[in-house]
């Protein structure tokens, strides 16, 4: 009788013990508990058989009985917590919801702008260069054919320090430091910081960028520097532009020669951004000044040349409508993240 009443008590145990393994709700639980302990359980259904144990074994059997009550007990509680738990924790992290995305730094529209142009000109075999923004006279200046008096040298224009280096005023700077360096042929672009003793505004800063174009060979003429600027121009605005030549002055080139793009905006019909006119004023260029040839140690009767430089900022500005050259220095990320 004891071992029919031990062998029950224990398929119960390892029923209920083996159903909260994998109970999952609240409902689960309670009904193991409601067919095992509970008032209509299986366990209370066997107390009739005490009855019927021998009175030398009813100790025995009473222990029996409770530790399976107990045993059963503990796992009902453990199980409670396992669910209580898991249904806070599904409670608390909705997986649902979209990601944050993380803030992600960006390109700068002006270092943008830089490695687009280089693109443009790298696939017609122009080599990007740079040059030191930190530069002497004689490259800035004396190399470049500037007259001792062209206003440009003046301390009201050009950051001077007191060793007699400078701030650099453009990349033009960067003709010379290659042409002392290498031999002809020679085909650079070379963007870059510049600085200038003007007073901020919209169109002017004490820093900006320029891009500067160098091609010298034997037989380069004016018509190449036209067609180079014009491929460059349509590749970087996305339309066919026109390139227009005016009769201008710089030290180290001659003939030179203003150069305008027909309006990127209208095309050359005439719009607010052109001021009617069609065109825009973009870039400074011209063939290289034989006197420049010499002083870098070029045979000006062997060799030839043109340079541009145009502002970057100015290409941004026109490319992605901004009205104002702060902007890029200013560091609002509402402006930045917009490129
Ligand atoms: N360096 C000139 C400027 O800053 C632009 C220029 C470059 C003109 C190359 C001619 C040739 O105004």
């Amino acid at each position: 009788m004891l071992e029919e009443l031990l062998s029950q008590l224990n398929t119960i145990r390892d029923e209920a013990l083996a159903a909260l393994e994998n109970a999952k709700t609240e409902a689960d639980i309670e009904a193991v508990k409601n067919r095992t302990i509970g008032r209509s359980g299986a366990i209370t259904a066997l107390s009739p058989m005490m009855g019927k144990i021998p009175p030398e074994n009813k100790k025995q059997a009473g222990m029996a009985f409770n530790e399976v009550k107990v045993a059963i007990t503990t796992a009902l509680e453990a199980a409670r917590e396992k669910t209580a738990s898991s249904a806070a924790a599904a409670s608390a992290i909705d997986v649902t919801m979209p990601g944050r995305r993380p803030h992600a730094g960006r390109k700068h529209p002006v270092s943008q702008t830089i490695e687009e142009c280089c693109a443009i000109f790298r696939r017609m075999g122009f080599v990007a260069v740079s040059g030191p923004e930190l530069e002497d006279i004689w490259h800035n200046f004396d190399a470049l054919n500037a007259p001792l008096s062209h206003p440009s040298r003046d301390v009201k224009d050009t950051f001077y320090l007191s060793d007699g280096r400078l701030l650099r005023t453009q990349t033009s700077a960067v003709q010379i430091r290659t042409m002392e360096k290498e031999k002809p042929p020679i085909r650079i672009i070379s963007p870059g910081r510049c600085y200038r003793r003007d007073t901020p505004d919209a169109t002017h800063g004490v820093h900006f960028h320029q891009i500067e174009g160098l091609y010298i060979d034997t037989d380069v003429s004016l018509a190449d520097l036209k067609t180079t600027l014009m491929t460059f121009a349509s590749e970087y605005f996305g339309r066919e532009i026109a390139v227009r030549m005016r009769p201008s002055f710089f030290p180290f080139t001659e003939p030179s020669v203003e150069c305008d793009f027909s309006c990127v905006m209208c095309g050359g019909k005439g719009c607010n951004v052109c001021k009617n006119s069609g065109w825009l004023e973009i870039a400074g260029a011209g063939m290289v000044n034989p006197k420049v040839l010499e002083n870098v140690g070029y045979d000006p009767k062997e060799v030839r040349g043109f340079a541009f430089g145009f502002g970057l900022e100015r290409l941004a500005m026109l490319k992605h409508r901004i009205n104002d050259l702060r902007l890029f220095s200013d560091n609002d990320v509402r402006f930045l993240y917009q490129f």
